[in-house]
C-alpha cells in the first residue's frame, strides 16, 4: 500500500465511522483525520466569543482565523484551537446543539474543506472520516465508504456508551440525519462510486475485516 492512499469514509452520526476509520488506518499505517471534530471546534470558538452561530459572516470569518490543530493521539481526537485543549469541550452539549448550524454554513465549509486536503496532503495520505469526503474534499479517493446503521442500533449503541433513553436518543439521531441531509450545501449524501457499509447487525471487527478485504 503506497502512503498517499486516501480513504473516504461518510455516513450518519454514530454509525461506527470512527472506530472502523482508526482500525483501518492502523492496520494500512496511515493518518486518521475526524473532519465533524473540525465543524466541532470552529463551533466552540463561535460559542467562546458569544457569536449567534447563525450569523453567517461573523462564523465564517472566525473558521478563517482560527489556529486549528486536529491530530490523533492515541486512538483519540485531540483538537487545539488556539493552543487551547478542547477536545472534551466540543463533544458537550451547546456544542453538538449548535455545530448543524455552523457546518451548513458554505464560507466555513469551503475553508474547512482546504484545510483538509492540506493536512491530508502534508501527511501524505490517511484514512478521512466525515459527511461530504467522497463527494466533496476527495473526490478522487482510492476508496469511499459510506457507513451507516439503522437509527435504532445507532441509539441502542449510543445508550450502551454513554447511558440515557434509546426512544429519545433516537429521535435526536434522526432530526440530526435530516438536519444534515437537507442543507443546501454538502449535504449527507452516498457518493455514487461509494460502497455502502450496513454496520447494523455487524461487530467492529468483522466490518474492518470486510473492507480490508476489499483494498486487498
Ligand atoms: O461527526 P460529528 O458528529 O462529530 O460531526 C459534527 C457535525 O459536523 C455534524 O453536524 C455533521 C457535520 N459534519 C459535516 O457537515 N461535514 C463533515 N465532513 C463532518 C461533519
Amino acid at each position: 500500500m503506497v502512503t498517499s492512499t486516501v480513504i473516504a469514509i461518510d455516513g450518519p452520526a454514530g454509525a461506527g465511522k470512527s472506530t472502523v476509520g482508526r482500525a483501518i488506518a492502523r492496520r494500512l499505517g496511515v493518518g486518521y483525520l475526524d473532519t465533524g471534530a473540525m465543524y466541532r471546534a470552529v463551533t466552540f470558538a463561535v460559542l467562546r466569543r458569544g457569536i449567534d452561530p447563525h450569523d453567517i459572516d461573523h462564523v465564517s470569518e472566525i473558521a478563517s482565523k482560527i489556529e486549528l490543530d486536529v491530530t490523533d493521539v492515541a486512538g483519540a481526537t485531540e483538537v487545539v484551537v488556539d493552543g487551547e485543549d478542547v477536545s472534551i469541550e466540543i463533544r458537550g452539549r451547546a456544542v453538538t446543539g449548535a455545530v448543524s448550524a455552523v457546518a451548513a454554513n458554505s464560507g466555513v465549509r469551503a475553508e474547512m474543506v482546504r484545510r483538509q486536503r492540506s493536512v491530508v496532503k502534508e501527511q501524505g495520505g490517511a484514512v478521512v472520516e466525515g459527511r461530504d469526503i467522497g463527494s466533496v474534499v476527495f473526490p478522487d479517493a482510492d476508496l469511499k465508504l459510506f457507513v451507516t446503521a439503522s437509527a435504532r442500533v445507532r441509539a441502542e449503541r449510543r445508550v450502551a456508551e454513554i447511558g440515557g433513553d434509546v426512544d429519545e436518543v433516537e429521535a435526536s439521531i434522526i432530526e440530526r440525519d435530516r438536519k444534515d441531509s437537507s442543507r443546501a450545501d454538502s449535504p449527507l449524501v452516498e457518493a455514487s462510486d461509494s460502497t455502502v457499509v450496513d454496520t447494523s447487525g455487524l461487530s467492529i471487527q468483522e466490518v474492518v475485516d470486510h473492507i480490508l478485504g476489499m483494498l486487498s
